[in-house]
Parts: structure tokens; sequence; C-alpha cells
């Protein structure tokens, strides 16, 4: 007997063998599919191979697919935990061919792995087919040699496979086995198709069309094949038990629960082992791929899954969060075949746990009142929809849940009542919103909003991917499409753009599809969770619920991942240099360059800012991992993770942590929405640009990451280099040089002014100009340019001493132009000649006002240099009339 990893790997070995490409799964988050919640079957991520659209480097392929079917249309939680063979999360091994085989090496193919290697009893096997495919029932009878009682024409849709509305379709061939009269049921097509007797296991679907719309079919540019074999049935079969619960993989898991709780696994508590053992795969694996329990959308079908799972975790009997204790027996069973789980153990553990901490406050007191509510109530009667709505809105209980939990009792639930419920509290909503203040432009919003719902931001994880377009504006109102060369508005199911906040810009990038590009320039948040692309149409026309595609720049995003990154580094780098009054007041987060605001009373010295680089740049080359977690506030901001003070942030946050610091910590821990590079390595470098002042006790950095930072500084080196040479020394002495020919310039600044200070004492014709005579006293009087102002009062000095007995009155002109005065009166005149009242004179002259010093020597200016004659004239005519 194989387990169920070893039949996985037999798979696809044995394609592998016969020439097929062994593909990873993708994700359960559809990429290219903006219709489709989760991936539910294995060609989901071929589509566009099949249709042609894309092109890959091999032409057949298999895979082991990771599949949810829960929410939308294929939606099996309702039955899960209570049938054989229900699941939220399954496994679907296929093998694919792209143009390249069709149907005989199909079914060739699969006969001899399911005889051959999988040794399954040939005359226990049957098959269908389409009821108008007689290739196909003529090659099963040729390849497996069945007669025709066991080849059976199914004339339903059953067997034409689908993908949905639109996509690759086909008339298909299902291959079943009879298990025996032990069990209930018979073949497919009879009355008693649903026993457990006929075991469908395998689909081989025969892609030929292209369903374009619903009633236009097209072919296929080459016939394809399509096929999908459910592991955990395949599972069951070969280990010889008849329910996938039995099998080894979930053997495993249930005892694990069993041993948790202490509650055996079989008896009438066994479809909550089962429901456990079930969602707590779907959980890990969604999480895994990036989604996480939230109030919309993929997060929320997540959480009502979670839920689920934990309502019967307490059901037996769990008194503390169980689901994360079991997260290390998955990872260890299912770990190697799908890595992701390994890498994503820590996130999905605490995960788990913080849902169902969370849970757990209000679950005893919801099932409480649950119990009261449906007391009088008996098989057949249903809850009201006003206590599943308070359920669902105060207690956190998805209505399935309730469902879940009144299904043993044969209790609805009034889900039409519900709904009633929900919408008023929408309305309630809608109304607090519009008096909340925002502009009345805004307004528009609200009605988009509660139209098409929060927008599912796929951008952590991806940077394309396709959407459907749910609302166009222009000119600030709705409109139903936007022609080539206009501007408008679009609002997505499902975006990877970045709507700009928390200090990161918005994506740009292309959005494009039906003969329509348009170029994103930027993006936004509204209304908290709207995410708004500003589009303008290249060509084509974007119409209303079309789907397109979304392509985020990606050297625009990589630069403004790592300098969001570096953000963090650099916030915590200026903590440990500056001290812990560093808090952030504001950050610009763009492609070019990054700006963080902080509290600090004093401007950063150039040895401080060489620290904070250096701790930044040491942590960077650590190249350790960057963590993201989902966690309650409080209790992110218990274990030290840094928020903003006044800053508002939902019941969870993300908290993102980088690098080592000392004593094995972690360097960073801050709460962020934003998106960041993986590895610290891949920020490159940081250098520190600028700091300076923004406002009291505030201050800014500017940095700059990766190749921006390296063109930076090469370019500073450049200019170094270019100074060098014209000091004509090497870069390293550059600084000495300069020192050296500063101190000289200063050197010939003195001297020179000592040099006009003669001239300008010994008059214009170089020799000593006698003073003139002037109402009986002798006045010095000079207009002197090129002179600094602070020497005019010692050249004043100097001519009053040369005078013995006089007035001296000197007026300085600048090289602006600007006129400074002076004029000094010896001791012995001080009686009769006061040197504040002539300043005054002369500054005026000069266009200046006032003046001031003493009697013996004053000092004023003026700002027209060009009246220094004309003011030194005022000056000598006011001593002569004295
Ligand atoms: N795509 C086919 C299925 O899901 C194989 O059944």
């Amino acid at each position: 007997m194989s387990g169920v990893n070893e039949i996985r790997s037999a798979f696809l070995d044995y394609f592998a063998q016969n020439g097929h490409e062994a593909v990873p799964s993708s994700s359960l988050v559809p990429r290219n599919d903006p219709t489709l919640m989760f991936t539910n079957a294995g060609m989901v991520q071929f589509k566009n191979v099949f249709t042609g659209v894309e092109k890959r480097p091999y032409s057949t392929a298999t895979t082991s697919q990771k599949c949810v079917r829960a929410g939308g249309k294929h939606n099996d939680l309702d039955n899960v935990g209570y049938t054989a063979r229900h699941h939220t999360f399954f496994e679907m091994l296929g093998n694919f061919s792209f143009g390249d085989y069709f149907k005989e090496r199909a079914i060739e193919l699969a006969w001899t792995l399911i005889t051959k290697e999988f040794q399954l009893p040939k005359d226990k096997l049957l098959v269908t087919v389409y009821h108008t495919d007689d290739e196909a029932a003529d090659l099963w009878k040729k390849i497996a040699g069945f007669s025709d009682s066991k080849i059976i024409r199914i004339p339903t849709s059953d067997n034409f496979w689908q993908m949905g509305d639109t996509g690759p379709c086909g008339p298909c061939s299902e291959i079943f086995i009879d298990q025996g009269d032990k069990l209930w049921g018979g073949p497919p097509g009879s009355p008693e198709e649903d026993g457990d007797r006929f075991l469908e296991f395998w689909n081989l679907v025969f892609m030929q069309y292209e369903q374009i719309e619903p009633g236009n079919r097209i072919a296929l540019p080459r016939p394809s094949i399509d096929t999908g074999m459910g592991l955990e049935r395949i599972s069951a079969i070969m280990q010889g038990v008849y329910s996938n619960y039995d099998t080894d993989l979930f053997r495993t898991l249930i005892e694990a629960v069993a041993h948790a709780t202490g509650v055996a696994p079989e008896g009438d508590r066994k479809a909550s082992h089962r429901v456990i053992a079930d969602h707590l795969r779907t959980s890990c694996f969604l999480v895994a791929d990036g989604v996480l329990p939230s109030n919309e959308g993929r997060g929320y079908v997540l959480r009502r899954i979670m839920r689920r799972a934990m309502r019967h975790a307490q059901l037996l009997g769990a008194k503390e969060p169980l689901m994360y204790r079991l997260v290390p027996v998955l990872v260890r069973e299912m770990g190697q075949a799908y890595p992701e789980l390994i890498r994503a153990e820590a996130l999905i553990t605490e995960t788990l746990k913080l849902e169902e901490t969370r849970f757990r406050k209000t679950l005893e007191r919801g099932l409480s009142i649950l119990d009261e509510e449906t007391r009088s109530l008996t098989k057949g009667q249903s809850l009201s929809g006003e206590t599943a709505f308070t359920l669902y809105d105060t207690f956190g209980f998805p209505l399935d849940l309730t469902q879940d939990a009144l299904k043993p009792r044969g209790i609805g639930v009034d889900t039409d009542a519900f709904d009633a419920a929900m919408e008023r509290q929408r309305q309630k909503a809608r109304a607090a919103w519009t008096g909340s203040g925002e502009a009345a432009t805004e307004t528009v919003w609200f009605g988009v909003k509660e139209r098409v719902g929060a927008t599912e931001f796929l951008g952590y994880e991806t940077e394309t991917a396709e959407g459907v377009v749910l609302a166009l504006l222009k000119d600030g109102a709705e409109v139903s499409e936007l022609k080539a060369g206009e501007t408008g508005l679009v609002i997505v199911n499902q975006t990877p753009f970045y709507g700009e906040s928390g200090g990161q810009v918005g994506d740009t990038g292309l959005m494009q599809g039906e003969g329509a590009r348009m170029r994103v320039t930027g993006t936004e948040k509204k209304l908290g969770d709207l995410f708004v692309h500003h589009v303008t149409v290249e060509h084509g026309t974007l119409k209303m619920n079309q789907a397109v595609e979304l392509q985020v720049d990606h050297g625009r995003r990589a630069a403004v991942r790592a300098n969001h990154s570096a953000t963090h580094l650099l916030h915590e780098a200026l903590r440990q240099v500056l001290g812990d009054h560093v808090a952030q007041k504001g950050s610009l987060v763009s492609a070019d360059r990054l700006r963080f605001d902080f509290s600090h009373p004093k401007p950063v010295s150039d040895d401080e800012a060489k620290q904070v680089e250096e701790i930044a740049n040491r942590v960077l080359l650590q190249n350790e991992p960057v963590v993201t977690r989902l966690m309650a506030v409080d209790e992110a901001i218990e274990s030290g993770a840094r928020a903003l003070f006044g800053e508002k942030y939902g019941d969870e946050v993300r908290v993102v942590s980088m690098g080592k610091g000392e004593g094995n910590r972690t360097f960073s821990v801050e709460l962020c929405g934003g998106t960041h590079v993986n590895r610290t390595g891949d920020i490159g470098l940081v250098t520190v640009v600028s700091e300076g002042a923004v406002a009291a006790g505030v201050r800014r950095l500017e940095a700059m990451t990766g190749d921006a930072a390296r063109r930076h500084l090469a370019e500073e080196s450049r200019k170094l280099r270019e100074v060098a040479g014209l000091l004509k020394a090497p870069v390293d002495d550059v600084t000495e040089r300069l020192n050296a020919l500063i101190e000289d310039r200063r050197r010939l600044e003195r001297d020179l002014a000592e040099a006009r200070r003669k001239i300008a004492m010994g008059g214009a014709g170089g020799g000593e100009e006698a003073p003139r005579e002037v109402g009986g006293i002798k006045l010095m009087a000079r207009a002197i340019s090129g002179i600094e102002m602070k020497d005019l009062k010692s050249l004043a000095d100097e001519g009053k001493r040369r005078l013995g007995s006089g007035v001296v009155a000197i007026v300085g002109v600048g090289e602006d132009g600007k006129a400074g005065i002076v004029v000094g009166v010896t001791e012995d005149l001080t009686g009769k000649y006061d040197a504040v009242s002539l300043v005054r004179i002369g500054s005026e002259k000069l266009g200046g006002k006032g003046g001031g010093g003493r009697r013996d020597m004053a000092q004023a200016g003026g700002p027209d240099g060009a009246q220094a004659e004309a003011a030194l004239a005022a000056i000598e005519a006011a001593l002569a009339a004295a």
C-alpha cells in the first residue's frame, strides 16, 4: 500500500518519464482569471496556454495542483465533515497536452498508469464518454479491451467539461471503479449513481473548444488534453478505504486532533475531527499563498473556514486555541511537496493562533445566545435572521457557522431576514460616512463603494493579475466607458496596484484587455479600501465589466520596495544613534528617494549621520528575509512593534520585521501596510543624501537606495576627482590642499584690506593729502570702495590720531553698492561737534535713516553708495555752517 505522498510522486514521475514537464502547482489565488475566487482545477494555470494566448517552452505538462472549493460557485463547505469525499481543499493530479497528443495517447497513458503502475484491477474499472463521442468509445475498446457495457454514454453536461461560463472546454471521459456490492449504488447514468459503490476518480477532458460567451463556442487552435484525478480519492482506492478521511494523510491529521483534545477519532464526534483536518489544510495553504483572514472577499472565505473549524475544536472540548498546534503535523506531512508551507510556517501559526484567540473571546457567549434562541425550536423550523445577524455582527459568527451549528438538529436560518439586516447595517454605515466630513466631491465614492465593495489587494504577492472593471469615472461622475485619449478613474474587483498610503506612493503601470490599452499613472485609496486607478486610455475603449490585465511597473515598484524597507532600517538606526526620543513624524517613500521626518531637537551631525548609515547598511548586508505577520494591534504594540502615534489602525495589523539586532533581537519591527523587499540585501545600498529642519524639533533625512544610491555616490566621487584635478592633487590630499588654499585666501584678503586702507588714508594721489580747513577746524573726508564696514571705525580712529584735532568722515562703499558711514570727532572738539548728528546728516544722503554712537564716534549706513561724495559734502556744509 502506498502513502499519499508516494502516490503523488508516482503520478508525477510517470508523466515526467513520458516526456511531460513537471510544473509546480500554481497559487490558490488565480493570477490569470479575475472571475475565479480560488484555483479549483489543475488547468486553471494553463487556461491561456490552451487558447494559444500564452506560450510555454513545453507542449505537455503534469502537475499536482492545490485546489480550494469554498465560496463562489463550487461551494462544498456545508458538506465538509459530514461525507466521505467532500473537501474545501484538495489536490488535483493532472496531465496536459497543449496541441501535442490528443484522445488516443491520453487514454493510453491513463490506462497504463492505473493498470500497470497503480495496479488497479481491470475488471473493476469502467468509463463514461460523452454520448456523441464515438471516437473515445472506440479508443477505450481498442486500448482497454472494454466491452460496450463498460463504456457508458452520458448525454448530460456531466460529460462535457467547462471551466466556467467562458474558457476552454470539451467532451470528457471519466474513469470509475466498482468498489463492490458491500456499498450501495449503481453505475453512472443509473438511478443509483449517487451511491458510493461506483466511484469516479479521473476525468479526461478532450479540450477542443473555447467558450467565448454563452452560445458562442469556437475551436481551439489545436485539440488539447486536460485531466484531473483527485489525489484524495485515488489514495483511498489504493489504500482500500472507503473514505478519503481514512487515508494515511488524514489519519495522521485526525490523530493529532484526537491527541490534542483527548477525544477519540471515531464515534459521534467524527464530523468535528474531519472538519478540523480539512479546514486546517485549507487555512494553512491559503495563508501560505498570501490570503489572510479579513471581512472581505477571499479573506472572508478563509475566516469562515477557520472559524468553522474553531467552533468544532470547541465542540471537542478544546479549552485553548487548537488549530495552530496542528500546523507542525501538516507541515511534516505536506511540506516536502509544497515548500511554501515550510516558508510560511511562522505566519500560518501566528495567524491561526490570533484568529482563534480572538474568536474564542466571543464564541462561548455567542453559542449560549444561539442555544437560548433555539431552545424552543424544533426540527424544520428556522432561527430568526436578526439573531443570526447579531451573532455575525457582534460575535463574529459567519452565517454558515450558525447554519453548521444548527444542522445536526435540522434547524435552518431565515437567510432573507439575515440579508435584510445586513443591508440595514450598510445603510447606517453609509449615513455615518456621509456625515464624516469628507469633501463633497468625494461623495460619489460612497455609492461606488456600496455597490462594488472593497477592492481586494493582491500586490503583496504579485505584480500582475487580472481584474474585472466595476466602476469608471470621468470628471467626477460615473461613466460606462472611457475612450482613446480620455483620462479617468477605474475600479476593479482585485488589483496588484498599491494605493498611495502610509507614505508610500501609489503604483503605476499598464492595464490592458480586449484591444484597449491604458496607462496607469497613479493609484490611490478612497474610503479606506477602494483602490482607484488613474488611467489614460492609449488606444481602444475601456468598458464596464470588462476583464483587464493589470501590470505594475516592476522597476518602479522594486525601487519603492527598497526605499520602504530602507526607511524602516534608518528609523531604527536613528533611534540607536540619537536616542529613544526619535519618533516618526512623517515619511515619503517614492521610487527615486525616501524622506523621513522625525523628532529631534538639533541638527544631526555628519558623524551621527555616518553612524546611522553604517548601522543601516550593516543590517542590509545580513541579507535576512523580511518577515510580515498579521497580529492584533495591542499584541503587536506589546511585542514592541513601532507604531505611529495618533494613527488609526484596524483590529489587525501587518507587522513587518527585518534584520538581526543586538542579542539576537529583531532589528526593526514596525506596523506597516507597505510593500517590502524579500531580503534586506535586495535594498542594495542605502545612503543619506541630506539632513535638515522641517519644523521646530523636527528633522528631515533624505536617503537613496539601490541603483539610485550607487549613481548618486558615483556622481559625487566623479565631482571629487574633478576637484582633485583642478587642485592638481591626489584625491586623498584634497582636504589638506583646500584648507591651505582657504588659509592663503584669508591672508590675501587681509593683506588686500590693509593695502586699501593705506591707499585710502594716503589720498587718491598716493601721497599724504592734507586735511581741509572747514569752519576753523580740520576735516578729513574720504569715500572708499571695496572696504569692509567693520574696518571703517579703525580707519576713523587712525584719522583722528593723524589730525590731532579735527573731524573725520569716511564713507565705505561695499561690493553690493551699499554704503557705511563713520564720523569721528577728536576729544577736544566734542563740546562743539556731535559725531552722532553729523553721521545722521551723511546717512540721510545715502538713503539711510538714523545712526548711532557717541559724540566722538558714530556709525550709520544707507543703501545708496553712489551718493558717497554728496554725503561727505553735506557733512562739510554742516561743519561750515556751525
Ligand atoms: N479540468 C477537469 C476537472 O476539473 C479535469 O475535472
